[in-house]
């Protein structure tokens, strides 16, 4: 019998070793994970409170976003929503303004309204980024002589409400495609040279919260808003020795006419910030951080999203935009008088 003892106490060991030893792994791993998903979700918290101190410290740093970047500013989308609030903000921090957009009468409007109410220079650039190439030699053209500071590219489109991709009509992915992402590309590429030149500027991107995941009945927006992301996160490391601070501004549902096709968001609310809010509170970040949702419960929204694993965040997206496609059906429907 004594063997027998002998080599189950044996045994016994050998197994508290292995625990011990999978125990310390697990431990080790998970650690890793949490503090790699701390640091990805607070990096940003951390460089806003930072810059937010930093001059009480180093008084000697550049402060106002002019001293930072210089004087003017490009907004592309500049005649609504959060463009057009941007550019009016920018302005309250007194930058001059280049507003490029799609029609002159509301760029007229805007400018007149922006210059009425702020002591700096408004420029207008009428240009539809549905058309080719062409149309950035002329904003060249256009933009000769002036030194940009800030470049936000903003303007942006997408489906009129949520559909499936066979639903959707073809013209209209192809512009959804030229201007979510080409003239982010091509915006950016026409006015870098001069930025790396003064090595001064700021670019800002408006990708989308919905980058987070593929978003079926979303599926062509929601995808050019991940070249967004995957286009300013390398931008930003391409530039960062030629001292140009790159932005990538990822916002969840704010009220404007882009989101007309759901009631439920334009009613507004904490989830569901307007324009004007959001463009103040992301404006704040800017020099700030590089990666931001824009606004407090959008970057609590996207943080508690990331938790979940990708199948699930797809499969929860596809639920409500499928729901949001029935709703703004029977919204159409109510408006033509047919329910
Ligand atoms: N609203 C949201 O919930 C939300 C969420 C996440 C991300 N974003 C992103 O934020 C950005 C701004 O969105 P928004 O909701 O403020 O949009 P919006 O209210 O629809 O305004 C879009 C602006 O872009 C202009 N524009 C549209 N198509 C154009 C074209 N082909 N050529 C030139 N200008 C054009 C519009 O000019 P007109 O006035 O002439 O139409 C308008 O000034 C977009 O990139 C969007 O993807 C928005």
């Amino acid at each position: 019998m004594q063997p027998v003892l002998e080599v189950s106490i044996y045994t016994l060991l050998r197994m508290a070793f292995i625990w011990q030893l999978v125990s310390a792994v697990i431990y080790i791993v998970g650690s890793l994970t949490i503090a790699a998903f701390l640091y990805d979700n607070f990096k940003s918290l951390i460089s806003i409170i930072k810059a937010v101190l930093e001059p009480y410290f180093q008084p000697h740093l550049p402060k106002t976003l002019v001293d930072k970047f210089g004087q003017w500013a490009v907004v592309t989308g500049a005649t609504d929503g959060i463009g057009k609030e941007y550019a009016r903000e920018l302005a309250r921090q007194g930058l001059n303004l280049v507003l490029i957009s799609r029609t002159k009468e509301k760029l007229i409007a805007t400018t007149n309204e922006i210059e009425s109410q702020y002591k700096v220079k408004t420029k207008w650039i009428a240009v539809d980024f549905t058309k080719g190439l062409e149309i950035y030699d002329q904003i060249e053209k256009e933009l000769a002589g002036i030194e940009v500071g800030i470049l936000v590219n903003n303007v942006g489109m997408m489906y009129e409400h949520p559909d499936s991709l066979d639903l959707v009509p073809e013209k209209l992915l192809w512009n959804l495609l030229t201007v979510n992402m080409g003239s982010v590309t091509m915006l950016t590429r026409k006015i870098l040279p001069q930025m790396i030149g003064r090595r001064k500027g700021a670019i800002v991107n408006l990708g989308s919260a919905s980058e987070l995941q593929p978003l079926p009945n979303m599926t062509v927006y929601a995808a050019s808003k991940k070249f967004v992301t995957y286009f300013t996160k390398a931008l930003e490391l391409e530039l960062e020795e030629h001292n140009i601070h790159v932005q990538l501004v990822m916002p969840n549902f704010v009220v404007t006419k882009m989101n007309a096709y759901a009631d439920r968001v334009m009613q507004g609310g904490l989830l569901f910030p307007n324009a004007y809010t959001f463009a103040r509170s992301a404006v704040f970040t800017l020099g700030k951080t590089s990666e931001t949702n824009g606004f407090w419960t959008h970057g609590l929204q996207y943080f508690f999203m990331k938790m979940a694993p990708l199948r699930i965040r797809t499969y929860v997206g596809h639920q409500l935009f499928k729901r949001l496609r029935v709703e703004a059906l029977e919204q159409k429907q109510q408006k033509l008088g047919l329910l």
